[in-house]
């Protein structure tokens, strides 16, 4: 069965580019940077991994060409994209070739892109494929590191030795104790350390949370510290929030949105769901009310 959008509008700005631009427009109107996620993972078939490289280079160009219309800053427009959906579970070689084809449109247009974290099971091998493309893109490409997962200290020493631009979140995947941190107070100490480390020796690291907590911690850090605010963005997702986000960039900060779209939207949804309680009431009062 298929689910109606309805469901997920409120977290997805649209079913297809051309449907997202009105939010897209509003967000950088309101002085926020983007960056946008053609939704999709796990494709298991060589052809549609190269269609999703395709669709990806594609949207770098359509995005260029609206930044450059609007003329935002360079770095006001991005995207984010999951290796899964480029073919990273049936052939690390045709990933990087699919990698390699958006990174190069990218780099033409001068646009940053992020590559999301999946689960556990994908990071060495995300990470592996980060470092394979890095030299040849280094100021168009840069990981997700996840707090709650205990490999993540090394991960953001190599980071920093490689000063490569990293997106800090908790990480939202259900992954065992055996490998990642369970509790609210422990994954928010580690957030926390991993964040001070990024925005001290780090390059522009994007700090990734809706957690009040985490957010008045590295404005205090920053402050104290006497860290410009252009040398790091805080990231939030579309739809949570949306009044935060503005007043942050009212207080002088970088804010960017992550604002997927496309028609494979029920995962990410899924995700969002399970995060917070307060999303699942917001969509049944929503189904209520329609
Ligand atoms: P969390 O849901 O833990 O809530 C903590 C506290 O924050 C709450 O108690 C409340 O005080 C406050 N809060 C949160 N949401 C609120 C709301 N809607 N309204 C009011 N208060 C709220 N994950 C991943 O594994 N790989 C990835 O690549 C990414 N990418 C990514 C990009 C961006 C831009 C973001 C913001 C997040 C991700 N994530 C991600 C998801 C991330 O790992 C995490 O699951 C979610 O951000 C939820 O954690 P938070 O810290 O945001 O708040």
């Amino acid at each position: 069965m298929k689910l109606p959008f309805a469901l997920a509008r409120r977290f997805v700005a649209g079913e297809t580019l051309d449907a997202a631009l009105p939010a897209l427009g509003a967000l950088l109107d309101d002085g926020l940077f983007v960056t946008l996620d053609l939704l999709g993972e796990h494709v298991a078939d060589r052809d549609r991994a190269g269609a999703a490289a395709d669709a990806y280079a594609d949207l770098v160009g359509r995005l260029a060409g609206l930044r450059d219309e609007r003329g935002v800053p360079a770095d006001a427009v991005g995207i984010s994209i999951k290796l899964s959906m480029l073919g990273q579970v049936i052939d690390r070689d045709l990933c990087e070739q699919n990698l390699r084809e958006v990174l190069t449109s990218a780099r033409d247009a001068d646009l940053f892109v992020r590559l999301d974290m999946e689960g556990s099971d994908l990071t060495q091998s995300t990470l592996d494929l980060f470092e394979a493309v890095y030299p040849d893109f280094p100021d168009h490409v840069g990981p997700v590191l996840q707090a709650y997962l205990h490999r993540t200290d090394a991960d953001v020493a190599r980071m920093v030795e490689l000063q490569a631009r990293v997106r800090l979140c908790k990480g939202a995947y259900g992954e065992p104790a055996s490998i990642a941190y369970q509790d609210m107070p422990t994954i928010r100490w580690h957030f926390r350390r991993l964040a001070r480390t990024l925005l001290d020796d780090g390059r522009y690291p994007g700090i990734a949370t809706h957690d009040d907590q985490l957010i008045e911690a590295v404005r205090q850090h920053v402050e104290q510290h006497d860290i410009d605010r252009d040398a790091f963005e805080f990231q939030m997702l579309y739809g949570l929030r949306p009044e935060t986000q503005r007043q942050i960039v009212r207080d002088g900060y970088r804010m960017r949105v992550y604002v997927p779209y496309g028609t494979e939207w029920l995962p990410y949804y899924s995700r969002r769901l399970r995060e917070r309680r307060e999303n699942v009431t917001f969509i049944l009062r929503n189904l209520v009310r329609a």
